[in-house]
């Protein structure tokens, strides 16, 4: 029995999942792996070759021919398409707009969730995303689903935005959220949406330290189990 978990977390734009899912993969000694860096990646190739954004079959070619590396390097999540390190690249709203686009086509999706499934097969991952708990590990030992009050998300997106780019404008961080979670949600293929076994947390008006501890607790009481379970089958 593997005793190193798989740990999905869920969420809509500016749920503070990625924050939350590299500091349960420090204190775990696990690996982190932030899922939307993949469907970044390919938008970002498709926006260098001029490949339509609705062009689902130009699209799905891309995906495929693609060899994308998410390597942690100092504690950060790098991005290595083809051998670049493109990780400065892929976080420009465009670039966000454009994974959003991309992540509709099943022809996208499918050698990603390949590619995510077996990086996370051994376990000993916090794997962060919008299907992660839905569709990449149904069986996932724990999964949450992490959301906010749209204001705060956006509020929160917008601090990120301002200090890379001074004329970022919260108006149209909000309008871009709301439509990216309205694509995101609403999709065929592995929608964004809280498995039925997912413990919901809602991080409004509390602290990352707060939502951490919620999470942490969770967790140390599955490893608990865990442990548990595989001492009495050995007996
Ligand atoms: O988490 P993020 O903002 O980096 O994700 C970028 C886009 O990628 C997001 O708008 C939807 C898509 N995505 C997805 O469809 N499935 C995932 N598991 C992760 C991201």
């Amino acid at each position: 029995m593997k005793n190193k978990l798989i740990i999905a977390i869920d969420g809509p734009v500016g749920s503070g999942k990625s924050t939350v899912a590299r500091r349960v993969a420090e204190m775990l000694g696990y690996i982190h792996l932030d899922s939307g860096a993949m469907y970044r990646a390919v938008a970002w190739k498709a926006l260098c070759e001029h490949i339509p954004l609705d062009s689902t079959e130009q699209l799905a070619a891309l995906a495929s021919s693609l060899r994308i590396d998410l390597e942690p390097r100092n504690g950060k999540q790098h991005v290595i398409l083809d051998g670049e390190d493109i990780t400065e690249w892929i976080g420009t709203p465009e670039v966000s707009h454009a994974a959003s686009m991309v992540a509709v086509v099943p022809g996208v999706r499918h050698p990603l969730v390949s590619e995510q499934r077996r990086a996370g097969a051994q376990g000993g991952v916090v794997m962060e995303g919008r299907d992660i708990g839905t569709v990449v590990f149904p069986d996932a030992d724990v999964k949450f689903f992490l959301t906010a009050l749209p204001q705060e998300r956006a509020q929160r997106r917008f601090i990120e935005e301002r200090a890379v780019n001074t004329a970022a404008n919260f108006e149209e961080t909000f309008a871009d959220m709301t439509e990216r979670d309205q694509r995101d949600s609403s999709r065929t293929d592995s929608p964004l949406k809280i498995a039925d076994d997912a413990v919901v947390i809602d991080s409004t008006g509390i602290s990352i330290e707060q939502v951490l501890e919620r999470m942490m607790t969770i967790v140390r009481e599955r490893i608990a189990g865990t442990k548990q379970q595989a001492e009495n089958s050995e007996q």
